[in-house]
Parts: structure tokens; C-alpha cells; sequence
């Protein structure tokens, strides 16, 4: 292991829980939310593996320096005081960025300048010239001064990872590749059970659970600018590369299908799965209230249209009450809606069994979750067993019952399957319970927690007793 970074992932408002349990599913240290970001540690090759895998991330940042600064010579001299030629070489390209949030020093623009000056005027001096060229690989300074603390980082994935690479084309209202991947991981998603988004539109949700059915990393064949840094060695990135190829089973079993009524939004979603290498997803052009299904126990996923405006109130009205029709005649398939309307749940005809607030863009959206038509209680709650990661034992139960667990998005008014779900809720705490006592007991002592041999996720409270 090489020299260990301070890092940081961002991810969109009200997903940094879902971050922070991905990198701790894939084994970072020291992961910690903090003011909607998530902390943790790594080496050069964890910054790539970092980028590389996280697939509701938007950016990963190397944390360089933290200081109190209330004005602009405080700032600059925090700044040139930074080893900058640590990092950026004599000929590198750097830009600065940032955000002031109730500060003394509330100018972007201003501090921008400063910093960009502080740190030529170390490179110059440390480099022994008059000017930089800035005509060599990409460093971007991000800068943070929060309650007149200043927070010097640095940007490593370039582009934002929500680009995957294979959306080229457009369509109305699509889905963030990272939101899309969120949703799929909240519902507990891990490629065993049929998914089906019956308004697909460009594809989003359908390829990424591809990615995830098949274990292929999100940022499999795009590149991220610190892979050109020379802090992370060209042999680095190639292994943490070959590592996640040899991790990919594009022949793994899945049944997901995505349908839109839409002939358009289908062309485009089987030109991105091309792209994605996602052939294998079955996208066919058809209206919801035509979808029949005949696998058992699957998952709908999908944002349909959300009728911001006015005149197509009445049309989506009709449509949630007919997707409901749609999705009561599918046995045991749970139901995962995004949507930006306040009333989904009086015109879908049911309280959804948890609720999370997302932001979808700048719309905020709820996140509705049924767990419905499953056949017990421990099914609704769908500890299913964990995916090895890694050769580690992985208990990945969705977070939509940790949510519910957590009870903090309150379940209210009636329900037609009541019992049901307060055997999950009660069974889920439980399981919670379980699985935090492991995960404190295995930070405390370093050890793996217990598994069952059966299934390699955490064993309950109840199991070893
Ligand atoms: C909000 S967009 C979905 C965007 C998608 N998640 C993406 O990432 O591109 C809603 C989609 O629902 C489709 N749609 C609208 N009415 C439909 C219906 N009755 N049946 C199936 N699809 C429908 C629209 O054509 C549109 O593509």
C-alpha cells in the first residue's frame, strides 16, 4: 500500500447513505458521512478503484488541506503554504473551482483568483521559472470555504461519474445514471430477481441494473483525470482495471426488460445498451397497460412521467391508476416508483410501505417502495443472500428495509397487507440489529463478522442464538 489520501465522495442530495454503504460493501476504510459527503481513506489505486466502481457517486476528491480563514491574506497564505508541486508538475494544466457558504469570505470569484495566484506563485518559485505553461495533464482545484473554514481538494474524476460513457443520445426527462443505479440499490437489487421499468425512455435504469446483474463496474471504459496524475502510476490503473474485467460475467444469468410506449425512447435505449455492451436486456416498444408478465417475484422499477404541468394532470392521473392494475396482476413483484407527484400514493391507490426524498435534477421527487405480494413477511423484507466481493462475505439486504427498519419514513394510514408488513418491519429490526452488532464487533476487533455457510451474510441475533 502506498501513501494513504484523505478522500471524499459526493453523491446527489439524500443518496450519501447509499454511497457511503457501497464503499463499505467494497471495502474502504474509514467511511463517514459528513455535510453530504462521504469521508474515507485510500491509496493511489483506491482512488481509481474509488472511480471506477462507485456507481452512485458523482466525484471523488483527494482532501489536501483544511484551514480557518476569515480573509482573503489568511486565504492566501494558507494556500501557499500547501506543497503544491507535490502534486502538480511544471508543465501541468490546473484550474480552480469552488463555493463559499456563510463565510466571512462569500466571493467565489474573489477567493478563486487568490488561490489560483497562491498556487502559481509556489510552482513558479519551487519550479524556478516566471510562468507555467499549463499545457501537460489536468489538475482541478476545488475549494470549499464553509463557516470560514477553507478546504483545498483536488477533483480526480474529471468528467462527473454519473457519464458512464454509452448515453449519447437524448430523450424528455431522463435519469441520472448514478440516481438510476441509486434506486436499484435502495430496492436491494443484486440481479437475481426479473426487473422490468415499463417507461424506460434512453434506458437508464435497465442498463444499469445490467451492470450490476453482472457485476461489470460502472466506470469500466471511461477515464478519470487522475489516471493521467503521476501520483497514480500507468501499472496502477491498468491492474485495478484488469481487476474489474476479470469481475465482469457479461454470460450472467438476469431477466431484465425495459418497455416505453414511445417507439423512439426504445431505439434510443437499444442504441445505449449497444453502447454498454448490454445487449442482452430485452427492450420492446409497448404501452403499461398491455404489459403481462410471467416470471414470478420481480421487481418494477421505473420514474414515470410525473405531469408537472397542468394539462397533463388528468392523463398521468389516469395513468398511475392503471399502472396499479398493471402491477396487482404480476404475483409476488414488488413496486419502486419515482415521482415528483405529491399525491402518487391517493391516486396509486396505496401507502407505499417506505418513502425516501430524492432529488431527480432539481425536482424533488419521493421515492415510493411497496413490498407487497410477497409471499411472508421475510420476503418482503428481502434478506436475500449476500454476493461475494472480493472473496469477502458481503451482506448486501437492501437498504429499502433498512429504511423501513430505521422507521424514520413513518408508514401511515391503512394497509391491506398490515400483518405482513409489521412481521417484516419486526423481523427486519431485528436483522438490523444484527448486522450493526457485526459490523461494530468487526471494527473494534478487525475480524470478518459471522456468516452463515448457506448464504455468507451476517448471522442474525436469532440465527446464533
Ligand atoms: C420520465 S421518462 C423515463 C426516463 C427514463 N427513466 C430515462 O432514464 O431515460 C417517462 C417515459 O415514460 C414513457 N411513457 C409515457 N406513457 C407511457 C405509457 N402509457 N406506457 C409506457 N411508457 C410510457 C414516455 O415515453 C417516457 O419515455
Amino acid at each position: 500500500m502506498g501513501q494513504t489520501y484523505q478522500l471524499t465522495a459526493t453523491a446527489a442530495f439524500g443518496l450519501e447513505g447509499v454511497t457511503a454503504r457501497e464503499l463499505r460493501t467494497l471495502g474502504f476504510a474509514d467511511v463517514k458521512t459528513e455535510n453530504n459527503r462521504v469521508a474515507f481513506t485510500g491509496d493511489a489505486a483506491e482512488i481509481v478503484r474509488a472511480n471506477l466502481w462507485l456507481r452512485t457517486a458523482e466525484r471523488v476528491y483527494v482532501v489536501l488541506k483544511r484551514y480557518p480563514a476569515r480573509t482573503f491574506t489568511e486565504l492566501f497564505d494558507g494556500a501557499a503554504a500547501y506543497p503544491w508541486e507535490e502534486w502538480i508538475g511544471r508543465d501541468s494544466a490546473f484550474i480552480v473551482n469552488g463555493k463559499c457558504v456563510r463565510s466571512k469570505l462569500m466571493s467565489v470569484r474573489d477567493c478563486q483568483s487568490i488561490l489560483k495566484k497562491a498556487i502559481a506563485d509556489r510552482l513558479c518559485r519551487k519550479y524556478g521559472v516566471k510562468w507555467l505553461p499549463e499545457t501537460a495533464e489536468r489538475y482541478s482545484v476545488v475549494f470549499s470555504v464553509t463557516d470560514d473554514e477553507v478546504t483545498l481538494m483536488l477533483d480526480s474524476s474529471g468528467e462527473g461519474l454519473h457519464k458512464r460513457g454509452y448515453r449519447t443520445l437524448n430523450v424528455d426527462a431522463p435519469l441520472r445514471e448514478t440516481t438510476a443505479a441509486a434506486l436499484l440499490l435502495l430496492a436491494g437489487y443484486d440481479g437475481v430477481r426479473p426487473l422490468i421499468d415499463p417507461f424506460c425512455g434512453s434506458g437508464t435504469i435497465p442498463i444499469e441494473a445490467y451492470f450490476i446483474a453482472t457485476d461489470r463496474a460502472p466506470g469500466l471504459t471511461r477515464d478519470f483525470d487522475c489516471t493521467a496524475w503521476k501520483q497514480v502510476p500507468e501499472q496502477v490503473t491498468e491492474q485495478v482495471r484488469e481487476q474489474a474485467r476479470n469481475r465482469y460475467r457479461p454470460d450472467a444469468s438476469f431477466s431484465i426488460s425495459g418497455y416505453d410506449v414511445d417507439p423512439q425512447a426504445i431505439a434510443v435505449s437499444l442504441r445505449h445498451a449497444r453502447a454498454a455492451g448490454a445487449e442482452r436486456i430485452r427492450f420492446r416498444q409497448g404501452d403499461v397497460r398491455d404489459l403481462r408478465v410471467s416470471e414470478k417475484n420481480g421487481l418494477f422499477l421505473c420514474n414515470p412521467p410525473y405531469g408537472e404541468r397542468l394539462e397533463e394532470r388528468a392523463e398521468v392521473e389516469k395513468l398511475y391508476a392503471d399502472m396499479k392494475k398493471v402491477f396487482d396482476r404480476a404475483e409476488g413483484w414488488r413496486r419502486y416508483v419515482l415521482t415528483s407527484d405529491k399525491n402518487f400514493e391517493r391516486i396509486f391507490g396505496r401507502k407505499a410501505d417506505a418513502r425516501r426524498k430524492l432529488y431527480n435534477g432539481m425536482i424533488e421527487c419521493c421515492f415510493y417502495q411497496y413490498f407487497v405480494n410477497a409471499p411472508s413477511g421475510k420476503e418482503n423484507g428481502g434478506v436475500q443472500s449476500g454476493k461475494e466481493e472480493n472473496g469477502k462475505s458481503d451482506s448486501k439486504q437492501p437498504l429499502t428495509g433498512e429504511t423501513a427498519a430505521r422507521g424514520k419514513e413513518k408508514q401511515s394510514g391503512k394497509s391491506l397487507v398490515a400483518a405482513p408488513r409489521e412481521r417484516f418491519t419486526r423481523y427486519h429490526r431485528t436483522y438490523r440489529r444484527g448486522i450493526m452488532g457485526c459490523r461494530e464487533r468487526q471494527r473494534e476487533t478487525g475480524t470478518k463478522p459471522e456468516s452463515t455457510a448457506a448464504t455468507g451474510r451476517p448471522v442474525t441475533p436469532r440465527e446464533r442464538a
